[in-house]
């Protein structure tokens, strides 16, 4: 007997030193033991704690004590540390245990990391009256460059007297770097050495400084300064700004390369230090790699809870995997999607028989002149239609233009790298449809084509025998259709909360121009030399911070607004018509973008900064939505600890007072009725105002929506209305969806809101 025993103990000993992994862990603060309360704060607390059960455990002479890397006492309750089962098993045992999440690992929300360009459409911010520099963008990211000329201080006050933040020393970085711009900059790192080791030093500054350049680009689309003649190369030569040029900025580094990760436990710790620090908008490109999880185990989702509380915006990327599943989706975060601007880097091929044709290509360089062009069989060996390393051979591409298919698992500047290597003097990249053009920075004459362009040279080069072409670099065009929607921004529904129509809006995240480091190429490829102050990116990553600084322009604006009505101001108030006068398009199936993919539409600052009507939501109604989730209380208690469902609610999902609207049918429904209500807050000027509803019914569903006529008389007047979908017929448009919308209507105020009806 003794010896079995004996022997599970030892089994159990090897499994849990072992074992350790990092968690997060929340309690519950009421239950914390009154003599841990006493610590002088909650690191110690935890420390403590943490100190007692190792103590107790009967095996700690075998496993490593337990490590705590965060306390958190903001964004959640809590800590992250390294724990062993047995650890893990003596704090689910406590009384103020809650919860305990694996720590995850998060990616940017950059496409393809192939590098691009656009310039901002600098609209509506030149317009922006409000020039005070009080507001303060908190960038949860990848580091910044503190030296680029978008975030130098000139002109700008003191620091505003509320900022409670640091700059934190670390390699190649001090205090020094911090001014009346960037007022401050922290790194956490801790989360993810426990997963990979020490941070690679060789790839990175142990500090705040930026490696990787996805940061520094999405800190100045946000709130970097005014910086003319901004270019990449001459190419979308202009103004670059952020979309909030006169905010503050504070830089929290959570991700790291070589391995390329951003820990959970380090994010978490960021957005509670952000918090705490007095940030007014926090931007965050990034997002869990696994996609979608329930809201009670989003630690993103939990700790911005928290900072919404405190009346802090949060803007987030919807994610990069279109056409599949939005992500960051809570109901408290604006969820943004990606969209072109009418900027395009236009070049011609034109082929031997005289039939040319239009792509996109950043190459700063000369037109190349009539060669001769190879493609497959002509230019190497097997897979050389995809120009892989290896497959091109030298003596058959010396001196021609290559052409190359996507889909060998290379991106576009590797390809053109390829080609250049093995004696290519040109790159033609085939795209297929529903592809987004992005562009990326060659260093050889290299143009992309679309499907159409694909399908006609390839027939030329079956049908002729010495087939040529030449590449003709346009530079800068501008007035191309646009808004489009990008083919990779990912689309609802939105899986974890289906009466909550997701993403948000769009904003642009095409081939945009942004600050750019130092110490970083334009590809982010070690064989580029090149070193560039700006950059061309595409991704959600980069409409989010678009976003993030338009908000921060709501926020200054109109300072009594919560972040859930300056989230209506932009949804209800963004278009959904592109520069044709068409529906806005979408790339990946060319017809118009449904609102699982655009949400409520393009946001316009112009007009959300005077939207007529709001959308307002209290911090308790988010709760009260959960409770309609039929979440339990230990999941309520991970956004709430204070907070119990009510009984005998009657309120359900679709009722959450959000802009948009989802109704969700069985396919066999016929006259069945759902009914939603929502309650608008009158912001309008002048105050009186009579507002007449307009319908535009999904097809095969009635609306009707009582009263239909709102009329306010005082400023921040609340009317509440019903409206309820009736089904007559279950058509579909697509997605198992068709879509309509609501707006109300009073003089030069349109406050829009798409529905999205879903049969099940
Ligand atoms: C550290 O980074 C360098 C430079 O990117 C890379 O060559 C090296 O493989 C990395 N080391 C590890 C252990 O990943
Ligand atoms: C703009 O920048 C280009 C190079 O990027 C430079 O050649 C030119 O002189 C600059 N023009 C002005 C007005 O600063
Ligand atoms: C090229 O020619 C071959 C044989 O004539 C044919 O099977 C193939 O479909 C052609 N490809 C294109 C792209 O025209
Ligand atoms: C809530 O649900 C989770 C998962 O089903 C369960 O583990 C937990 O015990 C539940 N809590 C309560 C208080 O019912
Ligand atoms: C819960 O309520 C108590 C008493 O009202 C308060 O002191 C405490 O700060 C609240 N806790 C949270 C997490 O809101
Ligand atoms: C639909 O249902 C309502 C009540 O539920 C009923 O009054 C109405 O007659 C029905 N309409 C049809 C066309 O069946």
């Amino acid at each position: 007997m003794m010896t079995l025993v004996l022997v599970a103990f030892m089994a159990t000993n090897s499994v849990a030193s072992v074992d350790s992994r990092t968690y997060i862990v929340h309690m519950d603060k009421s239950k914390m033991k009154t003599s841990y309360l006493s610590a002088a704060n909650s690191k110690e607390m935890f420390e403590e704690m943490l100190d007692s059960i190792y103590q107790l455990s009967p095996d700690s002479e075998a496993t490593p004590p337990p490590r705590l890397f965060y306390a958190y006492d903001t964004a959640i309750f809590g800590f992250a540390a390294k724990l062993s089962p047995m650890h893990l098993e003596s704090i689910r045992n406590m009384d103020a245990f809650m919860a305990v999440i694996p720590d995850g690992s998060m990616r940017l929300h950059t496409t393809y990391s192939y590098k691009f360009l656009g310039l901002e459409q600098g609209k509506g911010l030149w317009h922006a009256s409000n020039l005070e520099s009080d507001v303060i963008i908190g960038v949860i990211d990848a580091g910044i460059w503190p030296e680029h000329p978008s975030f130098q201080d000139h002109g700008f006050g003191p620091v505003p007297a509320k900022w409670k933040g640091a700059c934190e020393s670390g390699t190649n970085f001090s205090p020094l770097n911090c001014n009346r711009k960037l007022i401050g900059a922290r790194y956490f790192f801790k989360g993810y050495e426990a997963f990979h080791g020490k941070v690679n030093e060789t790839a990175n500054f142990k500090s705040p400084r930026a490696t990787n350049g996805h940061g520094t680009h999405c800190a100045s689309t946000a709130g970097g300064n005014l910086v003319q003649n901004a270019s990449f190369y001459g190419l979308a030569n202009g103004v670059a700004t952020g979309m909030r040029y006169t905010s503050r900025i504070a830089a929290y580094k959570v991700c790291w390369e070589a391995p390329a990760n951003c820990a959970s436990s380090d994010i978490l710790a960021a957005i509670d230090q952000a918090i705490k620090d007095g940030v007014d908008v926090v931007s965050i490109s990034l997002g869990l790699r696994k996609g979608v999880i329930p809201y009670f185990d989003d630690l993103i989702a939990q700790a911005a809870f928290s900072g919404i509380q405190r009346g802090i915006f949060f803007s987030l990327s919807a994610g990069n995997k279109g056409p599949r599943t939005v992500v960051n989706t809570a109901p408290w975060l604006m969820t943004v999607a990606a969209s072109y601007i009418d900027r395009s880097f236009p070049a011609i091929v034109k082929l031997g028989n005289g039939q040319s044709f239009e792509g996109i290509s950043l190459y700063p360089g000369k037109s190349l002149k009539e060669s001769p062009i190879v493609y497959g069989p002509t230019a190497g060996k097997k897979f050389a239609q995809y120009c892989i390393p290896g497959s091109l051979s030298p003596k058959l591409v010396k001196g021609k233009v290559v052409v190359c298919e996507l889909g060998g698992g290379y991106g576009e500047y590797q390809i053109t790298e390829h080609v250049k290597l093995e004696g290519g003097v040109g790159t033609v990249i085939l795209h297929y449809e529903g592809l987004d053009f992005l562009a990326y920075p060659p260093m050889s004459p290299a143009v992309s084509v679309g499907d159409m362009a694909r399908k006609a040279i390839l027939s030329y080069l079956n049908t002729t025998k010495s087939p040529t072409a030449s590449l003709t670099f346009k530079g800068t065009a501008y007035g191309k259709r646009a808004p489009m929607m990008a083919a990779f921004s990912s689309r609802g529904p939105n899986l974890v909360d289906l009466n909550l129509l997701k993403p948000d809006l769009t904003a642009p995240g095409v081939n945009i121009l942004a600050a750019w480091p130092g110490i970083t190429s334009p590809s982010e490829e070690e064989g580029d030399k090149r070193r560039v102050l700006f950059n061309l990116l595409s991704g959600t990553s980069m409409a989010c911070p678009h976003v993030s600084g338009l908000a921060a322009l709501l926020v200054s604006r109109h300072k009594e607004w919560s972040p859930a009505a300056v989230k209506s101001a932009m949804m209800t108030t963004a278009y959904n018509l592109d520069n044709r006068g068409s529906p806005i398009k979408d790339v990946y199936h060319g017809g118009p973008a449904t609102p699982f993919a655009i949400g409520s539409g393009h946001v316009d600052i112009q007009k959300a900064s005077d939207p007529g009507l709001l959308y307002d939501i209290h911090p308790l109604e988010y709760l009260l939505h959960l409770c309609s989730l039929k979440y339990n209380s230990s999941q309520i208690a991970r956004f709430d600890q204070n907070f119990t469902c009510p009984k005998g609610t009657t309120m359900q999902p679709g009722d959450l007072n959000y802009p948009s609207f989802v109704v969700r049918f069985k396919s066999d429904a016929h006259n069945v009725t759902i009914t939603y209500r929502r309650t608008v807050t009158n912001v309008g000027n002048p105050p009186i105002g009579t507002y007449k509803v307009q319908v535009q019914e999904p097809k095969g569903i009635s609306v009707r929506v009582n009263p239909s006529i709102l009329s306010f008389k005082t400023h921040g007047e609340k009317l509440g209305y019903k409206v309820s979908f009736t089904t007559i017929k279950r058509i579909i448009e697509s997605e198992n969806s068709c879509f309509g919308s609501l707006t109300w209507v009073s003089g030069k105020y349109m406050v829009r809101s798409p529905i999205a009806v879903t049969w099940i």
